[in-house]
């Protein structure tokens, strides 16, 4: 049997359970303990300031309930916050930005990629580096014609529009995913990615795949939506594995976890603003029920 390890996760809300759904289905050897910031959310038009300050809050606060791997399950504090994350603390950190770019590389068909996100991922310009980065780090579509024209030289493929999306997180965080209002609203974002003829679009922000049919249906079947998720469950995996490896071969010495041994939980809860909320949207998502969602107030607003 492998050897259980305790994930850490964070998000400004609700978004970072559509990463949590992903991890909980795939790998069955891993606890976590997801913090969601719903006293500050929303975290897309925040500083980069602000981002690490809350960041600094969270990781702290993971560790301390046993976390021995952070995933960033929000893009924003990925494509802002993360490296100074990476500096500051010496545990393993994966983020939503660089797995998902890879993701969009490996999956386009016709190098057109297209990104919704909230005003400050899109404003860091991320992704089109994340994209940019992959490409120069040896990620090639999968798609046979557009990776020969890749690899003769054309500059084929990139990220040719990002749209932010600023209404969509209050609506998904208010439980109003699957209203009218969001409907009218994503015909209005998606507009300029249909004007670019997108064939790949990276869903940028973890609350997006709530609304991931809606988007799909004004979309159209063939435009192939993104979720980041995917690729860092694998990246997830991979680094699970590694330090099984490392562990094994004495290169590193871990103690072991002292809250694996209390009870059986799978997943614990903790938000900074109202519990019940949390709950009730997260239960819509989630296939297990979440039951306890415990209050935690960290620094300031
Ligand atoms: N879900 C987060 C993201 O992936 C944050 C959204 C927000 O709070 O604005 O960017």
């Amino acid at each position: 049997m492998k050897k259980q390890r305790v994930i850490g996760m964070f998000d400004s809300g609700v978004g970072g359970l559509t990463v949590m759904k992903e991890i909980l289905e795939r790998l069955l050897d891993v606890r976590i303990v997801y913090f969601g910031d719903t006293a500050r959310v929303p975290y897309g038009n925040r500083s980069r300031e602000e981002l690490i300050r809350f960041g600094e809050e969270i990781v702290t606060f993971l560790i301390g309930q046993g976390a021995e791997v952070i995933v960033v399950a929000c893009n924003t504090s990925s494509a802002t916050a993360l490296p100074v994350l990476r500096e500051h603390f010496d545990i393993p950190m994966i983020g939503m930005v660089e797995p998902g770019a890879r993701l969009a590389v490996e999956k386009t068909i016709a190098g057109r990629i297209g990104l919704i996100a909230t005003e400050t991922t899109v404003r860091s310009k991320a992704y089109s580096s994340g994209v940019s980065r992959a490409l120069t780090k040896g990620s090639l579509p999968e798609d046979l014609v557009l990776r020969k024209a890749w690899q003769q030289g054309e500059q084929v493929i990139s990220l040719v529009s990002a749209q932010s999306c600023p209404l969509f997180v209050p609506l998904i965080e208010a439980g109003l995913a699957n209203s009218a209002e969001a409907r009218g609203i994503a015909q209005t974002y998606l507009a300029p990615m249909k004007a670019a003829g997108v064939d790949a679009l990276i869903l940028g922000c973890t609350h997006y795949p709530f609304i991931e049919p809606v988007l799909q249906e004004i979309l159209g079947e063939d435009v192939l939506i993104i979720d980041p998720a995917l690729a860092v469950v694998k990246e997830l995996e991979n680094l699970l594995q590694h330090m099984e490896e490392w562990e094994r071969s004495g290169l590193v010495v871990v103690p072991s976890n002292p809250l694996l041994g209390k009870n059986h939980w799978r997943a614990r809860y903790f938000v900074s603003g109202d519990p019940g909320l949390f709950r009730q949207v997260g239960n819509t998502l989630l296939q297990e029920p979440i039951d306890l969602v415990e209050q935690v107030i960290l620094g300031e607003s």
